[in-house]
């Protein structure tokens, strides 16, 4: 029977791999507190709920994939307000269910891969969707390191002028997963910058921007000149709303325009009573405050867990995550399997991405019961 061969050659998805360990160890008695995915187990705020409920109808027909105007009005007036940033809700944004379905299926409406620009660029260690992405469409991806050195932004200088002529798209991910930095809006600036200059795509998933404990992050939403950018963003993280599939696209409505284009085939118009609770979602912060309180109190409980055993904080500045420095002499997912030993899942840097390798990431998402737990086990097992 055929099977796509890129699917062949693809290894598993680094949660499938993580989640069958955790099972092996339960299967023997151990209790598992499962820090690996960045699955909020939060309640979803009752407020939320309550419109997803009003939005059921007697019959509901097809979605249409440029979603409810109430809607793309509501994505606009939270941009204005947290980014002081205009969008046209008619040209400028288009919602997605979720947003991985949209950054996995972007290459699809951009890359010319039997033309001269068939190159997909994207950070490593970073969220697999972007180079799985690029593969199903039959682009060139390229790997560019995240180094603690450079901040863990890309290393813009050291990419050639061939390289630059033959990019599509160039993913950037800040607040990032899993090296938890923030890029100043500077970074957004020169790349813009680079993208008119050559005539790439900048694609920024942003679905972190809410997640922050200093200073709010910046968006590329924020440039002056949005041309050739389109940023993603999510209610998944902001408004604990994985299982609802509702985010949007955003920027140059050239972009947008090919999205309106693209997205009717795909079948991922989101569903209307999801759109309804959307529009709710965007329209509160007290639940977002509360949240980043939350994780807040979870993250100062790990953080002093962590430096008083000297496991050095790398970046975590911001989003639901702790990217932190593997001890010495192991390698990151040996000291993942040691810690799952005593019943705490955590991530080997090395499932996302070889320059992930000597770091291991911790998801905030267990209670904060569960959290003061982990810190007993942690206490005696580090
Ligand atoms: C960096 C990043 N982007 C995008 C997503 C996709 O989130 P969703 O599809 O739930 O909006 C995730 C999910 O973990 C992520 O970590």
């Amino acid at each position: 029977m055929p099977v796509s061969p890129i699917l062949e050659r693809q290894t598993t998805y680094p949660f499938v791999r993580l989640n069958d360990a955790a099972r092996r160890v339960e299967a023997r008695g151990i209790e598992v507190i499962d820090f690996g995915m960045g699955d909020p187990r939060e309640p979803t705020d009752p407020l939320i709920r309550q419109a997803l409920v009003d939005g059921l109808r007697e019959r509901m027909g097809y979605p249409a994939a440029v979603g409810l105007p109430e809607l793309r009005q509501a994505i606009a007036a939270w941009a204005q307000r947290r980014f002081r940033a205009t969008l046209d809700p008619e040209t400028d944004v288009i919602p997605t269910l979720g947003s991985k379905e949209a950054i996995f299926s972007f290459a699809l409406a951009v890359v010319d891969a039997d033309g001269t620009r068939d190159t997909v660029a994207y950070t490593d260690p970073g969220y697999p969707v972007y180079e799985r992405g690029a593969l199903f469409a039959h682009a060139r991806p390229l790997a560019l390191p995240l180094r603690e050195e450079h901040g863990f932004l890309p290393d813009l200088n050291a990419i050639d002028d061939e390289t630059w002529a033959r990019l599509a798209i160039f993913w950037v991910n800040y607040p990032n997963n899993p090296t938890c930095a923030t890029a100043p809006l500077s970074f957004y600036e020169r790349l813009a910058g680079l993208a008119r200059e050559h005539g790439f795509v900048i694609a920024s998933d942003e679905a972190y921007t809410e997640l922050w404990f200093g200073q709010p992050p910046a968006s590329a939403l924020q440039l002056v000149d949005r041309s050739n950018v389109v940023v993603f963003n999510t209610l998944s993280k902001r408004s604990s709303m994985t299982g609802y599939r509702s985010g949007f696209a955003a920027g140059d409505p050239t972009l947008i325009a090919a999205l309106k284009a693209f997205r009717p085939t795909v079948g991922t118009a989101p569903q209307e009573f999801v759109q309804r609770a959307a529009v709710a979602a965007w329209g509160d912060e007290a639940h977002v405050g509360e949240t980043r309180a939350r994780y807040g109190r979870k993250r100062a409980l790990l953080l002093d867990l962590f430096e008083r055993k000297g496991i050095r904080v790398a970046g975590s500045e911001a989003t639901m995550y702790l990217w932190l420095e593997v001890p010495p002499g192991e390698t990151s997912e040996a000291f993942a399997e040691r810690l799952l030993e005593h019943g705490i899942l955590v991530t080997p840097g090395s499932y996302l991405g070889s320059a992930g390798e000597g770091y291991f990431r911790v998801a905030l998402v267990p209670s904060e019961a569960e959290c003061a737990q982990a810190v007993r086990i942690l206490e005696r097992a580090l």
